[in-house]
């Protein structure tokens, strides 16, 4: 049994991300998307919220479960019983702090090896916190991120951008 793990913030989710996610169901037996809690971040939305928006976004994909976690990925990983970390790499940048982390979680966890998708190219220029920037300063975002992604951020900045 091919487990793997998608672990991100996903502040929110993107297209990207989705488009990783769907490439990697195909190649695993089951992938499972989990959403770090990171007590030194202060992310837009609640664990509780990604979390909610990733099963929303993800109920028709077939081989695929969302989870969350604190702490070490390889910690949660060996919990799942899971082998398989996946990455999605956009430019030269990402793979430089992907490599080191990579290499980290190998020594911490021999057994655990990483594979990266590449982006697809309509999705190379997206970021999370790119999307929160556009749609905060009124840029449509609706080619960006699900619909429901769309509506979450709504909720979060419809009224205060209506009175500035
Ligand atoms: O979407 P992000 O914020 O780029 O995801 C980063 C994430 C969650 C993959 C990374 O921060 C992580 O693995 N956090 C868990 C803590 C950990 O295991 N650190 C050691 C590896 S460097």
């Amino acid at each position: 049994m091919r487990r793997a793990v998608y672990p991100g913030s996903f502040d929110p989710l993107t297209n990207g991300h989705l488009d990783i996610i769907k490439r990697a169901a195909i190649i695993v037996d089951e992938l499972i998307v989990a959403v770090v809690c990171n007590p030194s971040k202060s992310p837009l939305f609640s664990l509780e919220e990604r979390r909610q928006i990733l099963c929303e976004c993800l109920k028709n994909v077939p081989g695929v479960r969302v989870g969350c976690f604190e702490g070490l990925l390889v910690d949660y990983m060996r919990a799942q019983q899971a082998n398989i970390i996946v990455k999605g790499l956009r430019a030269v940048s990402d793979f430089e702090v992907e490599f080191q982390m990579a290499l980290m979680n190998r020594a911490l966890a021999s057994e655990i090896d990483t594979i990266f998708l590449m982006t697809s190219a309509k999705h190379a220029f997206l970021s999370s916190s790119a999307v929160k920037e556009v749609f905060k300063l009124g840029g449509k975002v609706s080619d960006m991120v699900p619909q429901s992604v769309e509506r979450h951020l709504l909720d979060k900045f419809g009224y205060d951008k209506a009175n500035c």
